[in-house]
């Protein structure tokens, strides 16, 4: 079964608590909330301290994407503030392996990341340790970028290497430019769980817009 994560990213930060609702309204699965610091990324959003104000809002699982530098400083506020799994990316961990089990001491499902530029090769050590391979579809920092081609042939390969090491269990997480077309392709290529911004909260009827992914 497909796993569907509306990214608050193309909320309305004025009332994300009301639109955090709306997602789980219509028919999301995890709320995926995307942490950028403007120094991996370019562009900022937000802390722990906003993540803490709407866990009140829903049930829903909360999925933090860290899009941050040093992820190990702040990966214990996310935690207290309410995150319910982590991911971060291969490229901003000097110590992929020691912050893959930071993750993990807190309980907490461990998720990593790769750009549409980075080797899928650069997951590979830690494959074992994880829940979630997250494959960037566009290049993060922005809501409302086209999906990159590519992609497509990342998650089949990613999907190869799992089954030669008995993970098929492992989500696969997309991540950028979904729509109804974008998730067909990359529903075929093995991608299980599909993170979608603009296209559920730009929807008029964010219910048929999150139906259309699955
Ligand atoms: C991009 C973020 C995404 C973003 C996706 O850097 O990681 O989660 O919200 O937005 P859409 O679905 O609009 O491409
Ligand atoms: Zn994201």
């Amino acid at each position: 079964m497909t796993i569907i994560a509306p990214s608050i990213l193309s909320a309305n930060f004025s009332k994300l608590g009301e639109d955090v609702q709306s997602a789980e309204k219509a028919g999301g699965d995890w709320i995926h909330i995307d942490v950028m610091d403007g120094h991996f990324v370019p562009n900022l959003t937000f802390g722990p301290i906003v993540v803490e104000s709407v866990r009140p809002y829903t049930k829903l699982p909360f999925d933090v994407h860290l899009m941050i530098e040093k992820p190990e400083l702040y990966i214990p506020a996310f935690v207290k503030a309410g995150a319910d799994r982590i991911t971060v990316h291969a490229e901003a961990c000097v110590h992929l392996h020691r912050v893959v089990h930071l993750i993990k001491e807190h309980g907490l499902p461990a998720g990593v990341a790769i750009n549409p530029g980075t080797p899928l090769s650069a997951v590979e050590p830690v494959l074992d340790d994880l829940d979630l391979v997250l494959i960037m579809t566009v290049n993060p920092g922005f809501g409302g970028q086209s999906f990159i081609p590519q992609s497509v042939g990342r998650i089949r390969q990613l999907r190869t290497m799992l089954q030669e090491r008995g993970l098929e269990h492992m989500n696969v997480q997309v991540d950028g430019g979904m729509n109804a077309e974008t998730a067909k392709l990359v529903r075929d290529a093995g991608a299980n769980v599909l993170v979608a911004g603009s296209y559920v909260y730009g929807a008029a009827d964010r219910a048929a817009a999150v139906a259309s992914l699955r």
